[in-house]
């Protein structure tokens, strides 16, 4: 399993952020531990809590606690269930989506380029599977996930036909599903270059199954009060569904209402945070070839307010 390997994503900008912290850190999406062992490696005054979802973090979790021993300590939690830790950080980094690890993996399900059995779940242990949703899911939802998480034009077609022919057809693997949309919906057509026709959907039932946007909700409003006076709280997103949610949530804190029509007078909030980085940042030509799954990260950096 770990011979496969996750990049992680604006890791200098990520250091840059918390490069002046030196009490206790929250790495709320653990993953490979490739940014906690750089912040580790880089700041020796700094402890690091890890978390993830996912039960195969813990493994890859006891290397880092090998590595660092006494400065660093790994929860397998969500990190909407933030506060059951009841402690301050004094900086709380969140890298969303899925690592290389889930990705690669067949088994895990995630991915049109492997075929592996129809799961998705980051955490296994829990909630439904990909091959389940499919087959059990109401039209409600089904549209929910296509259309307004997948972002996919052509969601119409693909949820009636799934409505349609389930009865008929095996979800039962990857494979399965990208055959599905090929032959029986209007995704057959779709010639988008560089793009393969089922990304919109593997993305929109992922985000689904796994409820990624309410955690993400959730797990803003918690890190923020575990977030201790001056503490730094940096989110990598990768689309613009996270990085809205993301976007609204660091505004709202820096007291800018973004709900301001322009005939409607502009309400300012009490500011509770500042922007740390006035712009997002994104990856440049040279980290995007080589790790073309930084084409989309964006970083942005907030910090809590005395
Ligand atoms: C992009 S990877 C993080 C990679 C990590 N920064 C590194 O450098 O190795 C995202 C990780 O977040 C985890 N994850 C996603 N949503 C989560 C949530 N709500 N709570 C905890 N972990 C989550 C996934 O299981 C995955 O391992």
């Amino acid at each position: 399993m770990d011979k496969l390997k996750h990049v992680p994503v604006l890791k200098d900008a990520v250091l840059g952020c918390f490069k002046d912290i030196n009490g206790t850190l929250l790495d709320a999406t653990f993953g490979g531990g490739g940014h906690a062992t750089a912040i580790l490696e880089q700041n020796k005054h700094i402890r690091i809590i890890g978390l993830d979802t996912d039960p195969d973090a813990i493994l890859r979790a006891k290397d880092v606690k090998y590595k660092f021993y006494k400065r660093f300590q790994f929860f397998h939690c969500n990190f909407s269930h933030l506060k059951l830790l009841c402690r301050e950080f004094d900086g709380i980094l969140i890298d969303l989506g899925v690592s290389s690890f889930q990705l690669d993996q067949a088994q895990r399900g995630f991915s049109f380029q492997h075929d592996g059995p129809l799961d998705m779940r980051m955490n296994s242990n829990e909630g439904m599977s990909a091959k389940t949703f499919l087959k059990t899911g109401s039209e409600k939802e089904l549209i929910k996930a296509i259309r307004d998480f997948g972002e996919e034009p052509q969601w119409r077609s693909v949820v009636k036909q799934i409505l349609y022919l389930r009865h008929l057809t095996s979800f039962e693997t990857t494979f399965d599903l990208v055959h599905f949309l090929l032959e029986h919906t209007s995704l057959r057509r779709s010639k988008k270059p560089g793009i393969h026709p089922a990304t919109r959907v593997f993305q929109g039932i992922r985000i689904y199954i796994n409820q990624e946007l309410d955690h993400l909700q959730n797990g803003l409003t918690k890190a923020f009060v575990c977030l201790s006076p001056n503490g730094i709280l940096a989110v990598i997103t990768f689309h613009s569904l996270e990085d809205r949610i993301v976007k609204q949530f660091f505004n709202e804190k820096c007291g800018k209402s973004l709900h301001c029509l322009d005939a409607e007078p502009r309400q300012f909030k009490q500011a509770q945070a500042s922007l740390m980085l006035k712009k997002p940042v994104v990856a440049d030509d040279n980290e995007i070839s080589s790790n073309p799954r930084s084409r989309s990260a964006k970083l942005r950096a907030i910090r809590k307010n005395l």
